[in-house]
């Protein structure tokens, strides 16, 4: 597949900058161009486990210690909707005091890595050329014109496997502490190129069904409040270049030929998640999958564009809004 060219990647990090700074003209307010509406910002520990394969010690997993983190849990529909819709759920982890240096980081923020997961294995999107006919697309805004993307006039071009893949993707949530979450791109990962997951290791909630569009909050809030959850942080080895590429994310690797491996345990403590100030910060934050190790590189043309797509509208964001200093610190 061929790699992102730097015109493409700077004419979708300026189509969706612009987005963002027209929605804050109309709502006051700058928010993230993807997974806008956050359902809580969580304090937790990374702890990197102590019996790992030589294979996997490299970067973040290099040796046994735990590092605090901030995960931020959101919705990722563009617009801000009920939690009733089916939907991905981001989970981006910050992961604090990381030392060594990063392929890219915020000013104050040199010592986190951060993990850009989301709740479907794969992405619907596979070359910077599709993604920036879907940007174009969905800039213009009306629900058909994005529809066009994959079943435009002429059937010869129709985007079926990539339809699907989103439709896949999008699913109705009971409660995020009990779902699962993928890095849907790879990473290098020393020698190998792997993909993250994230797995519930605490025994699942049982809700009654709720009207309430806010949902997901509530229930993050309540069950936090009654005590502690984990999750097992995984890496899945690539085994076979050919059906499991690295440049084309709308493929899910078979997990029976390539099995995740446990590398860390993420321990997320009995907590009052809300509080102003966590409100306050939760939007303050700006995630990247750049904010990494270089021995974890993201790989891939998806990647790529999210190089320069996540700098521009976080720091958009951040002029508009006018919190141009990094806060993650600041939260207690
Ligand atoms: C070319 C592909 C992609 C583009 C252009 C893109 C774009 C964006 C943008 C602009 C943001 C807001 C950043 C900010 O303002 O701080 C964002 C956030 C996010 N993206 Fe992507 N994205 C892409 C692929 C992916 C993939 C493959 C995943 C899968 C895990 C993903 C998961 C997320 C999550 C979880 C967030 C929210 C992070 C947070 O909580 O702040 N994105 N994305």
């Amino acid at each position: 597949m061929a790699p992102a060219d730097p015109r493409q990647v700077e004419e979708i990090a300026r189509l969706l900058a612009n987005r963002v700074r027209q929605d804050a003209a109309r709502s006051g307010i700058a928010r993230r161009d993807a997974h806008p509406k956050p359902h809580g910002l969580v304090s937790a520990r990374f702890e990197v486990s102590a019996d790992l394969p030589p294979a996997l010690r490299h970067g973040l997993f290099a040796t046994p210690r735990t590092f605090p983190a901030w995960i931020r849990f959101s919705n990722g529909s563009p617009r801000v909707q009920s939690d009733r819709r089916p939907d991905q759920r981001g989970m981006a982890i910050k992961v604090m005091g990381v030392p060594g240096e990063k392929l890219q980081s915020d000013p104050g923020e040199e010592l986190a890595h951060d993990l850009v997961l989301a709740s479907a294995p794969c992405f619907f999107i596979r070359t910077a050329d599709d993604y920036v006919s879907f940007v174009r697309a969905q800039v213009k805004r009306p629900a058909f014109r994005v529809l066009a993307f994959f079943v435009g006039p002429n059937p010869l071009r129709w985007r079926l496997h990539e339809l699907r893949a989103l439709i896949r993707s999008l699913k109705r949530t009971a409660d995020l502490l009990d779902t699962r979450y993928w890095s849907q791109v790879p990473y290098r990962l020393g020698p190998n190129i792997v993909k993250y997951s994230a797995r519930p290791a605490s025994t699942a909630a049982c809700w009654p069904s709720s009207r309430d569009p806010q949902f997901l909050r509530t229930r993050l809030i309540e069950r936090l409040k009654q005590g502690p959850v984990a999750f097992d942080f995984l890496v899945q080895v690539q085994t076979d270049t050919r059906t499991m590429p690295s440049d084309d994310a709308t493929v899910e690797w078979d997990e029976a030929r390539a099995p995740f491996h446990k590398v860390a345990t993420i321990h997320v403590p009995r907590q009052d998640i809300d509080t102003a100030e966590r409100w306050a910060t939760v939007d303050r934050l700006a995630f990247s999958p750049w904010h990494c190790l270089a021995e974890h590189e993201p790989l891939g043309p998806m990647n790529q564009i999210r190089r320069q797509v996540y700098l521009l509208v976080a720091s958009t964001r951040a002029e508009i809004n006018g919190q141009r200093e990094s806060q993650t610190t600041a939260v207690g």
